[in-house]
């Protein structure tokens, strides 16, 4: 496996794939076994953006691996400060490390990384455009809470717009043949190229503006914040910020087995009462990141 940058280079087999060998790593995951296939081998870990699971995830999976990690969360003890560019960066880290996990503010940065790297990069996340290990983790999480990852009902709900993780997985779940709905206030709505997609593929489902529309329906309850950070105007954010609140009575309104997901950090868009219901799932999913970014490094630098 060579670079990550989009779900679009992923193939349904080698998304199988992943979660295959994700699935036999889950007790290394928990440090319930050794396994040290990744010993000698370095991580580059750059962080332009804030980052708890992905960056903390990326670097438990190469411990739990017996490999190490080099990197920067933030930029102000690096020399960007000084003006060096993402390109320069990018080839010194490539002299470094074996493969560079890279999150940047702007769309399209990974992918612009791939021409200077001489290791393969991982996107962890670039603006508003992809996120492709989160969507990973997600259907791993999928399979392994609803037995499948096809024929399931799939609202998403909340910033569409800017959510990155939201995009990856939309084009994702078309892979394997699902009805997927829409749900974001007024100016938060899906971009149209994904939108176009889902219809084209005959997977597009409801597009609306509260989840009661599609509660009564859902399999998968996929939460996001609204991605304050990303918003030109802020006056624009506090219109819809707290637009949504989940919480146990919409929960329940759901089908017996529905879950609820978030890729999380949750602001107020989950209320803490839902986290023990047995359809709150978001933490096991925020777990899930180990063994999936375990299986996609053993197979980036490992060779797997
Ligand atoms: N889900 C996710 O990307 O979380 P972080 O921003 O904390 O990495």
């Amino acid at each position: 496996m060579e670079h990550v940058i989009s779900v679009h280079d992923l193939s349904v087999e080698a998304i199988i794939d992943v979660l295959d060998r994700a699935g036999s790593m889950l007790a290394t995951a928990r440090g319930e076994a050794v396994d040290d296939r990744l010993r000698g081998k370095v991580l580059g870990s750059i962080f332009f953006e804030p980052s708890t699971r992905t960056r903390l995830s990326f670097e438990t999976a190469m411990n739990r691996l017996g490999g190490g990690v080099v990197g920067f969360a933030g930029t102000e003890a690096t020399s960007v400060v000084k003006g060096e560019t993402l390109a320069d960066t990018i080839r010194m880290v490539s002299g470094y490390a074996d493969a560079i996990v890279l999150r940047h503010p702007r769309e399209g940065a990974a992918k612009l990384a791939t021409e200077f790297s001489d290791v393969p990069i991982i996107n962890a996340g670039d603006g508003a455009g992809q996120h492709p290990t989160q969507t990973l983790l997600d259907l791993f999480t999928i399979r392994q809470e609803m037995g499948r990852l096809e024929g399931l009902n799939i609202s998403l709900v909340g910033d569409l717009r800017y959510g990155r993780t939201v995009h990856s997985l939309a084009f994702a779940l078309s892979k394997f043949g699902n009805t997927i709905n829409l749900v974001s206030p007024e100016g938060l709505e899906m971009p149209g190229e994904v939108v176009e997609h889902l219809e084209e593929s005959g997977q597009f489902g409801k597009a609306c503006h509260t989840p009661e529309e599609v509660i009564s329906s859902t399999d998968i309850l996929y939460v996001t914040r609204i991605q304050k950070e990303r918003f030109p105007d802020p006056v624009e954010y506090k219109k819809v910020a707290g637009k949504y609140m989940i919480d146990p009575d919409l929960v329940s309104q759901g089908p017996e087995n529905m879950i609820v997901m978030h890729p999380l950090p949750r602001i107020n868009e989950i209320t803490p009462e839902v986290d023990t219901m047995p359809q709150a799932k978001y933490f096991v999913q925020a777990f899930n990141g180990v063994p999936v970014r375990m299986a996609l490094l053993s197979m980036v630098i490992g060779g797997a």
